[in-house]
């Protein structure tokens, strides 16, 4: 392995990385805080989204109104662990998607149609520009029903106070569900017939099912006519959380090309995207919505009704996201809920933590959605190091990346691979189970083209590390594979803690790439990797022990016998941003929020 200090910058070093610092950064970057009340706070993460203190589970009613983005979430404020019964809906602002502010909770459970917890739901821009909130009340029976909110005040920029209407429910439990699989109502959407549709998701006599509900005035809600759901299947068991969502079919990189959610016709798709009970899992599908039959048409029906077979929106420890139409950047942003992996009684010291936010897009093929982080988050790029020119990895090889804190960064390689000639032969077996291959041929099993990719919060005798990496599969006719992984058995010394290795199949011709790169956030707990440019997301938690007491260190390295070019390499330290009152700048948000037009 070569270590080479920032003193190796002069000479022409194998591998060649020199420091700038950023123009702006005459002060020194602010790293999360330091643990200071004894318990594990290393893992608090600096600049991804959680509260200061507390459960918190899904995104519900992301938005941008009035010139502040607004978040809020399933929080439980009496404790660190989900309690049941008591779950409000936390409330944060911000200006920039990037720093935020706590509020006070917006709704709690304390009216009988929502009295043992306000859960998850979704916001909606109406006409004139008044936002209104639809969310799933556990009412007094202990049934799910559908009640509406409303801002007390348009005008308050920040939209603190919040009214539920006393005739809530909007949306009662219908005859034909169970109390408790009736709930998650999306964004609402128009039709061309000028009707309100949400989505909301609900058992059907054994069977998981998208309703779909219809209103002229946003109170008096019907279920749709229609022969048919939006989706049901009886295989995958509950889904949760739909979101339905316009994309352009002729997307670019995402900016200026969002659509408000009833947006429809001629270079118009829609996604519909599940979240799996079963499983944890975020699945979707492109498909065609036909608002007269509410009905959806999906592009890969080959994929079947079982979600489970659908595309997944991250390969990792998300779930239950959320997607909002952002009007001031015309682009379409995800949420998600990257769940905390060590155990309750680590929990109980900290909180939860979303992705950073992703716009996406749909990508060229019609099939994928691509997803890469909002570009705010380069307000928070500090230090940076780069490479200057390409850099040739031969077996074995493995550089760090040096003169960047290894805990809070930003990194981007592009990784050239000039001949596939060695690449292994696939095993058809490999096809039913990729995340197991990634635990089967990890980081350290040698392939003909890869493993080769980043290694990450290592310890310095690398007893803790955790890969994020390439692999190609030659399949037959000359048609190649590429597995991404994210291996976290590596990543932990501590007991209790989740370590699966994590991965799928790119879906990306190798041959027409080649070169192959590979964007990840790291942010204390928080290994969020992007590769093939957006094509694929593994978003993982990571408790490593050595992060408690001393630095992380990152590699780029390559284990295949193929030699593999870095041609490109830029790496950042980020700032620790000021979240809900934790870590860099307090004053930010709420100065920003003031002078908002
Ligand atoms: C729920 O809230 C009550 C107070 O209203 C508290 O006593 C109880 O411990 C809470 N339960 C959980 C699981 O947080
Ligand atoms: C959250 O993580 C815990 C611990 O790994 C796990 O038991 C639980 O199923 C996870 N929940 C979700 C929704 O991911
Ligand atoms: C590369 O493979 C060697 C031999 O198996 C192993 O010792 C080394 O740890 C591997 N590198 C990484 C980054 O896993
Ligand atoms: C906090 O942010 C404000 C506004 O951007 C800036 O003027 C101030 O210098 C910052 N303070 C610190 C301690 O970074």
């Amino acid at each position: 392995m070569a270590r080479l200090p920032l003193a190796a910058c002069a000479v022409a070093a194998a591998f060649y990385l020199c420091l700038h610092l950023a123009s702006s950064s005459s002060s020194a970057p602010r790293l999360a805080p330091a643990p200071s009340d004894g318990g594990r706070r290393a893992g608090r993460t600096a600049y991804h989204f959680q509260p200061a203190k507390n459960w918190q589970n899904d995104p519900n009613g992301p938005m941008y109104y009035n010139g502040m983005y607004h978040l809020f979430y399933q929080y439980n404020p009496h404790g660190a662990l989900w309690g049941v019964g008591n779950l409000s809906w936390g409330h944060s602002v911000s200006g920039d998607l990037v720093n935020w502010a706590a509020l006070d909770t917006a709704l709690d459970p304390t009216s009988p149609f929502d009295a043992n917890g306000c859960w998850s739901a979704s916001a909606t821009i109406l006409p004139g520009g008044t936002p209104a909130i639809l969310y799933t009340g556990i009412d007094a029976n202990g049934e799910q029903v559908q009640n509406v909110a409303f801002p007390r005040d348009p005008a308050d920029p920040l939209l603190r106070r919040w009214d539920k209407p006393g005739y809530n429910p909007v949306i009662p439990l219908p005859a034909d569900v169970p109390g408790d699989k009736f709930r998650d109502p999306s964004t609402a959407w128009l039709g061309r017939d000028g009707l309100w549709r949400v989505a909301v998701s609900a058992e059907v006599r054994g069977v998981a099912s998208t309703l779909v509900y219809r209103s002229a005035d946003f109170l008096r809600w019907e279920r749709a006519p229609a022969a048919a759901p939006l989706h049901a299947s009886r295989a995958a068991g509950m889904v949760e959380c739909p979101d339905l969502f316009p994309v352009k079919e002729e997307g670019d990189d995402g900016d200026g090309q969002g659509l408000d959610a009833s947006a429809s016709g001629a270079g118009v798709r829609h996604v519909l995207k599940l979240s799996v009970m079963d499983t944890l899992q975020d699945h979707y599908m492109v498909g065609r919505y036909d608002d007269a039959a509410d009905a959806f048409v999906p592009a890969e029906p080959e994929r079947g009704d079982d979600v489970r077979g659908w595309r997944r929106l991250d390969y990792g420890h998300v779930y239950a996201s959320k997607t909002f139409f952002d009007a001031r950047g015309s682009r379409r942003v995800l949420w998600a809920w990257a769940n905390e992996s060590d155990s309750q009684a680590d929990d109980v010291a900290k909180g939860w933590s979303g992705t950073f936010p992703r716009k996406l897009w749909l990508d060229e093929d019609g099939k994928q959605l691509r997803q890469w982080p909002v570009e705010e988050i380069e307000t928070l790029r500090r230090k940076r190091v780069v490479l200057h020119r390409g850099t040739a990895l031969a077996t074995g090889g493995m550089n760090e990346i040096v003169g960047v804190a290894g805990s809070q960064a930003d990194v981007e390689v592009a990784f050239k691979v000039s001949s596939l000639a060695g690449a292994e032969a696939l095993d058809p077996n490999w096809l039913l189970d990729p995340q197991k291959l990634c635990g089967e041929k990890g980081a350290s099993v040698p392939g003909g083209v890869g493993p080769f990719g980043l290694i990450v919060m290592a310890s310095s005798d690398l007893r803790e590390h955790t890969a994020v990496f390439f692999r190609a599969i030659y399949r037959y006719h000359g048609r190649y594979k590429l597995l991404m992984c994210t291996d976290l058995t590596r990543s932990s010394t501590r007991a209790g803690v989740y370590k699966p290795p994590y991965g799928g199949f790119v879906d990306v011709d190798v041959e027409e790439h080649e070169t192959i790169n590979l964007r990840t956030l790291i942010d204390h707990s928080v290994v969020e990797s992007f590769g093939a440019d957006g094509r694929m997301c593994i978003t993982a938690r990571v408790y490593p022990e050595h992060a408690e007491t001393s630095n992380s260190h990152m590699f780029v390295f390559n284990n295949g016998t193929g030699t593999v070019e870095v041609s490109k390499l830029e790496a950042w330290e980020l700032a620790a941003a000021t979240v809900n009152s934790v870590g860099g700048n307090d004053s930010l948000v709420m100065s920003e929020s003031n002078g908002q037009s």
